[in-house]
């Protein structure tokens, strides 16, 4: 096998490869550089591989060793020119060279490791080993001895990384509500800089807000017939402390990024924006016709809203599995903006009740998905929905104390985002988890 057919054979296994399915015709290695020379070495690979028509850029960290340890077997590409090769990211022998790196500012070639001026973590924490993160779908992110994060990105895209953009404007105003970045590697690509990873503080003793919310759901689906406000679990405390975080992040990326406003025109045209995504929506999934009419209804009630409406930078992908409460309070992660969107629509201002129906909805989705498996499902479902509305009115009331526009009052916008989120969930469900399909549908029955 040449070496691109040995990338492209390990390439297509991994869970982070996007053309699942699609044949790869051709892997082109477009950069090669070398980071660690000798045995253990390090190369680092851009490669594009095309599928038909469309092409696709992914980053590769190459170790290469003569013998291979047996913990690094499950890392294995194969065998090339008498050495092993691996996924180096799984090798703490040369991982750590990326975070003395990115500590001393070095270049190499076209590779540029970048500290972030003033940022906490000093040169002095190099050294450390890390561990890769489990349990992530699209990237890899090595944890540096509990004192920083690097997450890598598989796919890389040029141009400006709005993660990275956002951490860095919300660390430089000092809040308190982000893992501020230490560093980041970057090169370009097609003439624009490209962001390939970035290095942020590590929380510690943290916990990720969908799996706090689960056990507050499990808590009061034991005790039948419980009432969320009674029960011992009872998560709202933390759902409207998690609305104060928010307002204040918005706050921060309104003084960031600046504001504007959506005058009537603009807001028509994001009403027929929702419009053309419930059509698409019920041409796939025909049980959504059901509740069309309604949501139809709520649209032309946006279309006809002549108040214009604030718009600013916002999260854009806002969900209970991007936010962690450490022992301080919430932290907001992720802020690369709604995923399926091209990067402009990510990095545009809109309204931040966007972010606020992300929640909302994601409070109803941890109500729900524990129903789908569960033997008092029936007996349940009021159960959910008391915990839905119990934590969605303690987020909202925390978001509105501490400044964020009131949902209450902007009822006909939060309601239209809310449905046109849910519609959004469908076609999703519908295509990934067809077993999770009923639960925006019962919502849509419900809202
Ligand atoms: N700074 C951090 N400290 C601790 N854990 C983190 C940190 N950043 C991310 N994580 C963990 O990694 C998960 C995914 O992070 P995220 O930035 O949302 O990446 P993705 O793009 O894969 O969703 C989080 O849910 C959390 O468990
Ligand atoms: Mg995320």
């Amino acid at each position: 096998m040449t070496f691109e057919d040995l990338l492209a054979t390990w390439l297509v296994e991994q869970r982070w490869f996007a053309g699942k399915g699609r044949t790869v015709h051709d892997l082109a290695v477009v950069a090669d550089t070398e980071i660690v020379p000798g045995d253990p070495g390090l190369r680092h690979l851009i490669v594009t591989v095309s599928h038909g028509a469309t092409s696709d850029c992914y980053q590769l960290f190459v170790g290469l060793r003569a013998w291979l340890p047996d913990t690094l077997r499950h890392a294995r590409i194969g065998a090339h020119d008498g050495m092993e090769m691996y996924d180096g990211l799984h090798d703490s022998a040369l991982t750590r060279s990326l975070l003395d790196a990115i500590l001393a500012d070095r270049t190499v070639a076209t590779l540029r490791f970048r500290q972030v001026s003033g940022a906490e973590m000093q040169a002095t924490e190099g050294g450390l080993d890390s561990l890769v993160l489990t349990g992530e779908q699209s990237n890899t992110s090595l944890v540096f001895g509990e004192a920083a994060i690097l997450k890598v990105f598989r796919r890389v895209t040029p141009g400006p990384n709005p993660d990275l953009e956002v951490g860095l404007a919300l660390a430089a105003l000092g809040s308190s509500h982000i893992a501020e970045p230490y560093g980041w590697v970057e090169t370009r690509m097609e003439g624009a800089a490209t962001v390939l990873a970035i290095l942020s503080r590590y929380l510690r003793a943290a916990a990720d807000g969908w799996s706090l919310a689960a056990t507050s759901v499990r808590d009061l689906y034991a005790t039948p017939g419980g009432r969320a406000a009674e029960a011992g679990g009872d998560f709202a405390g933390e759902a409207e402390r998690l609305g104060v975080a928010t307002a204040q992040v918005h706050a921060d990326l309104a003084q960031a990024f600046g504001v504007s406003e959506l005058d009537s025109d603009a807001i028509r045209e994001l009403a027929e924006q929702l419009y053309r995504r419930l059509d698409m929506a019920v041409a796939a999934v025909p049980e959504l016709s059901l509740h069309a009419d309604k949501i139809g209804a709520a649209y032309s009630s946006l279309a006809k809203l002549i108040e214009p409406v604030p718009a600013q930078r916002v999260h854009g992908d806002y969900h209970l599995g991007q936010v962690m409460r450490t022992q301080t309070g919430w932290v907001v992660l992720d802020f690369e903006g709604e995923p399926a969107s091209p990067l402009a629509q990510r990095r545009a201002r809109s309204s931040p009740l966007r972010d606020v129906a992300g929640m909302l909805r994601s409070f109803d989705y941890a109500a729900r998905h524990q129903l789908v498996t569960h033997p008092d499902a029936d007996k349940l479902v009021p159960a959910a929905s008391d915990w839905a509305r119990r934590n969605s009115d303690a987020f909202c009331a925390g978001y509105a104390a501490a400044g964020g526009q009131d949902p209450a009052t902007n009822s006909v916008l939060l309601r239209a985002l809310l449905l046109d989120k849910a519609v959004y969930e469908v076609i999703y469900e519908a295509r990934n988890r067809p077993a999770w399909v009923q639960i925006p549908l019962d919502s849509l029955a419900e809202l």
